[in-house]
């Protein structure tokens, strides 16, 4: 049926009085000129898309050293592994707040074990709180001085916090902007003078959640929207000192956030509970994280990096449903999906 309509408007287009007209300027035969426009329109739409969609160019040189805030679970770990793997020659360190934990051993907060590597050959965590400054100059000074430069940058940190928009506590909401917002800015502000070396970029793991207000989720989605903001003005200030900045926005990843907490009292509403469970049942049938990690490094490994990656299905729907929609209309859709009164019985969902 779509072919059927798609083929109709495109024979349409070709018989056109204004299509015949530029063919008959050329001096072709009618029907020469018309196989030779339908294949022009078939030919640039493929190479657009490929431009903007196929395999990007690889830049021919090794990041020095790669630093992944948050590996100590989910996404971050999985990154550190993925990385380490598409970079040998690279040094990869990833961090947590509490230090190195692998093999049992623990070093208190602030102290960063550069250089020591356990059996396996990797490095252990890092320790350092993005919403820390000293913890973070720490960490950053002690590799600088190490290796006298930091190549990539991947912000990955984050908190999730469900509560109401309205009863916030605020230090719940100063919480989740210190973490998944400040955080980035302040990683930015030690790691970018950093960069010196031939390789300079800045990855942070976004989320869809801020291209839309999510509700019950009004705190998370706000610090995703600003870390987007900031990520986009970001990527031109630093572009003519050669650093690449890229925001990889993720949909849905399984398991879902491990550190995820719930403001108090939230799941005696039962409409806030009810979404709660639509979210957290959508995460464990989410995207497998290790795509997220696979485009991590074939961004760091790119010649020319995009702005924006979005990855899984339920990215690319919310990217398409907020470019087609109204603004009622996607909040019909959301409310709707999401059971959210008064469109909890909504006769359309999604
Ligand atoms: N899971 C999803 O469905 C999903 C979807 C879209 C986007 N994302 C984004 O992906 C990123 C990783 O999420 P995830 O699912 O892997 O979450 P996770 O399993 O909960 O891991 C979060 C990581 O952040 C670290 N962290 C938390 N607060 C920190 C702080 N103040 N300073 C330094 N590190 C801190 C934690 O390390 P320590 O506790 O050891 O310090 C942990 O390693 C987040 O930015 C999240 O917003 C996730």
């Amino acid at each position: 049926m779509v072919v059927h309509h798609v083929t109709g408007a495109f024979v349409a287009i070709l018989k056109s009085q204004r299509v015949q007209a530029v063919i008959a300027a050329t001096g072709m035969s009618s029907g020469v000129g018309s196989i030779f426009a339908g294949a022009l329109m078939v030919v640039i739409p493929a190479l657009v898309a490929l431009v903007a969609f196929g395999p990007a160019p690889r830049s021919r040189d090794t990041p020095k050293v790669i630093l992944v805030t948050g590996a100590s679970s989910g996404l971050g770990k999985l990154m550190l592994d993925e990385l380490r793997r598409a970079f040998p020659a690279s040094v990869v360190y990833g961090t947590s707040r509490s230090g190195w934990s692998a093999k049992g051993t623990r070093v208190t907060k602030g102290d960063s074990p550069l250089g020591v590597t356990e059996a396996d050959g990797t490095q252990p965590l890092l320790a350092l709180d993005v919403t820390d400054e000293d913890s973070v100059e720490r960490c950053v000074d002690a590799i600088v001085a190490r290796h006298g430069e930091l190549s990539v940058l991947v912000n990955n940190a984050g908190a999730v916090l469900q509560t109401w928009a309205v009863d916030t506590k605020a230090a719940d909401a100063e919480a989740q902007m210190a973490t998944n917002f400040h955080g980035v800015v302040r990683m930015v502000r030690h790691c970018v003078p950093a960069m010196v070396g031939t390789v300079k970029r800045v990855v942070t793991i976004g989320s869809i959640g801020g291209r839309i207000g999510l509700p019950y989720n009004s705190m998370y989605s706000a610090s995703k929207a600003a870390t987007m903001a900031y990520t986009d003005a970001l990527r031109m200030e630093v572009a003519a000192n050669g650093v690449k900045v890229s925001l990889v926005e993720p949909g849905d990843l399984k398991p879902g956030m491990v550190n995820a907490a719930k403001a108090e009292g939230f799941d005696a509403n039962v409409h806030a509970k009810g979404a709660f469970d639509i979210m957290r049942a959508e995460e464990a049938a989410g995207t497998d994280p290790a795509v997220v990690a696979r485009t991590v490094a074939r961004c760091v490994r790119s010649l020319h990096p995009r702005g924006r990656y979005l990855v899984g299905p339920d990215a690319w729907l919310v990217e398409v449903l907020t470019r087609l929609c109204t603004y009622p209309m996607r909040e019909y859709f959301l409310a709707s999906h999401y059971r959210i009164p008064p469109r909890h019985n909504a006769w359309i969902r999604v």
